[in-house]
């Protein structure tokens, strides 16, 4: 199966990125999103995005142009009836997912795949949700996506393998590398990279440094791009906490307890680079 147009649900930072990547590997992109104001705002990021990549002169004004008329505007899923993939990438809500999955699975033709670009959740559980279990598969982009090379490929329970190879496939014309892994919580990625940020927190919470030494420490011994403090501010303490419950809840295995500076900072609306305070201040 080859895709020629496709969905995203979710106009955040995740989806926009996804819309923007496709939109340039030239795949007709609908984006999706509740409300028209927010479609108009991640479409601004993207012009924006591509705007800077004419500055660098890596893309003509005409070919910025050109992607930003391959991307269409959507607030009903309804429109999703001709596409044949649809990357949902919506809040990470197990109950909100699976009703999307659920409503995607009447509107869609029968070859569409389903795709959740879910940091977390059990694939398997939101492709139960729908009647065609062996077309849902996880593809899990990282942040910032117009930068990141990787795209975790997750297999649920009952993907089919044509699916898997078309997402692959599909993968590499954006120019991105696709990895496949199995559906565990947390996958790889947050497996390894949401523990770590979560021991660094506890490192901050027990005395043993400041924020800032935590961080030179990571960046400068590691070769880390961010200090692993700055990097949950980036992905939002918020994302972070709710991928460390669902580490603790899957494995049920006490050495995934998320830090309880963690979970105040989100009770105190400090989410990161998004509110504008986390562990650090943002203007
Ligand atoms: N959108 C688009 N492009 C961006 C961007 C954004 N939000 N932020 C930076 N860039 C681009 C810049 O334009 C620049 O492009 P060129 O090299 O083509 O000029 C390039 O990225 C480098 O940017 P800067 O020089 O401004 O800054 P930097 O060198 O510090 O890089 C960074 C910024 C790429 C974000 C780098 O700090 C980095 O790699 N950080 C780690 C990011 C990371 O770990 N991401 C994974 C998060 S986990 C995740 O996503 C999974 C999950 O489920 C939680």
């Amino acid at each position: 199966m080859t895709v020629k147009k496709l969905m995203v649900i979710g106009a955040g930072q995740m989806g926009s990125g996804i819309a923007q990547v496709c939109a340039q590997a030239g795949y007709e992109v609908l984006l999706n999103d509740l409300k028209d104001e927010l479609v108009g705002r991640g479409l601004g990021v993207i012009e924006k995005n591509l705007f800077r990549q004419v500055q660098k002169e890596r893309i003509t004004s005409q070919e910025k142009d050109e992607v930003i008329s391959r991307i269409s505007r959507s607030t009903d899923l309804q429109d999703a009836n001709d596409v044949d993939l649809v990357i949902e990438a919506a809040v990470e809500s197990m109950d909100i997912k699976r009703k999307i999955f659920a409503q995607l699975d009447e509107i869609t033709p029968e070859h569409t795949i389903l795709a959740t670009n879910t940091s977390s959740l059990p694939i398997t559980e939101i492709a139960a949700a729908t009647k065609r279990p062996e077309k849902v598969i996880g593809m899990h982009f990282m942040n910032p996506v117009p930068v990141m090379k990787l795209v975790e490929i997750i297999r649920g329970l009952a993907t089919a393998d044509e699916v898997y190879q078309t997402i692959e496939d599909m993968t590499n014309t954006l120019a991105k590398v696709p990895v496949e892994v199995n559906d565990f919580p947390g996958f790889v990625s947050n497996r390894i990279l949401m523990p770590m940020i979560n021991e660094a927190i506890y490192t901050l919470y027990e005395g043993v440094a400041t924020k800032e030494a935590i961080d030179e420490v990571m960046k400068l011994g590691m070769n880390h791009p961010m200090g692993p403090l700055t990097l949950a501010d980036f992905i939002g303490l918020d994302t972070c906490l709710y991928i460390m419950e669902t580490l603790h809840d899957g494995f049920g295995d006490d050495k995934y307890r998320p830090c309880p500076l963690l979970r105040k900072y989100v009770k105190a609306g400090w989410l990161g680079k998004k509110s504008g305070r986390g562990f650090y201040t943002y203007e």
